[in-house]
């Protein structure tokens, strides 16, 4: 078993960042959207912020704020944005940042890749600070949660009447058990979601698959979708306001079943209404095996 201490340091702080053409791709999404304040809440060495530099935003935008609780990468962004008084890096623990600003602050974007920790590798205090938010927000707390729950929670409490949250996130949430109590958080506070999936593995150095989600707040409800992509070279064609939507169900179901259509979906609905059909477990008892 590996313990804490033997961990690395890129481990303990989830540190593995956005490779910079897929947060180029990602801000290219909102670029004719009117956004006046973003906020990256783990901003690493900055990719994100560049991005927006690239797409030539930064001048649009009348607010950037990006958190990091490591101070040399923290320096770093703020030495590169030195001269763009919009820009404002915090050098603090995300949790923190949040107590201050809810109620006080909110953002029209929310743009990052939130650190994948897994809960015995974060300190007490941040334990308490995660179980906090989830639990005000009607869900559970456990040592199965990875940190970046708590962070999507945290962001979308942050988020402004109609705003946007657009997060590079591991692909289990489609599915684990762990992110039950998220899935119908994000389908009753979210308007629109979309799920951008990848065949081949977009981080080249580290074996995680991953998702784009792109979360919209809004008054009215228009549904999920799953776009599957190769790779990202299928980013240039993709417009957000395009359809494809399926209606939302409220329950914290796994979502793979959004993977098929409406009327594939609709057709399974009505063979296990069926009573000509009956289930494997009245014939026997059903498990998981041992998965790697
Ligand atoms: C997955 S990396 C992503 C960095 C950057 N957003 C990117 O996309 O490349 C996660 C970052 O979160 C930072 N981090 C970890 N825990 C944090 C916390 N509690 N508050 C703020 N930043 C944190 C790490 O130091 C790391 O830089």
């Amino acid at each position: 078993m590996k313990l804490k201490k033997d961990s690395t340091e890129q481990k303990l702080r989830g540190a593995y960042y956005t490779p910079q053409q897929l947060a180029t791709d990602m801000v290219r999404l909102f670029e004719t959207d009117d956004i006046k304040s973003v906020l990256e809440p783990s901003c690493g060495d900055g990719v994100f912020l560049d991005a927006l530099s690239e797409a030539r935003l930064l001048g649009k935008i009348h607010s950037i704020e990006a958190v990091e609780i490591e101070e040399d990468e923290a320096k770093k962004v703020r030495g590169r944005y030195d001269n763009a008084p919009q820009v404002r890096v915090f050098n603090e623990d995300f949790f923190d940042f949040y107590k201050e600003q809810l109620g006080k602050k909110t953002y029209d974007l929310v743009l990052g890749n939130p650190p994948y920790i897994r809960y015995q590798y974060l300190q007490e205090k941040q334990r308490e600070c995660q179980a906090q938010i989830l639990k005000s927000h009607g869900m559970k707390s456990n040592k199965l949660i990875n940190a970046w729950v708590a962070f999507m929670v945290a962001c979308i409490q942050l988020l402004s009447e109609k705003g946007k949250i657009a997060f590079v996130i591991p692909a289990e949430i489609l599915q684990v058990a762990y992110a039950e109590d998220l899935r119908l958080y994000l389908a009753d506070n979210l308007a629109k979601i979309t799920l951008i999936t990848f065949e081949q593995l977009v981080f080249p150095d580290i074996e995680q698959e991953v998702v784009v989600f792109i979360g919209e707040k809004g008054n009215e409800e228009k549904g999920i979708r799953i776009i599957e992509m190769k790779d990202l070279s299928g980013f240039d064609t993709l417009n957000l306001n395009s359809n494809g939507f399926q209606p939302m169900q409220h329950v914290r179901e796994k979502w793979t079943k959004y993977f098929i259509s409406k009327k594939e979906l609709d057709l399974i609905q009505k063979l296990k209404s069926d009573n000509r059909f009956s289930e494997f477990s009245d014939y026997g008892l059903i498990n998981i095996g041992i998965t790697t």
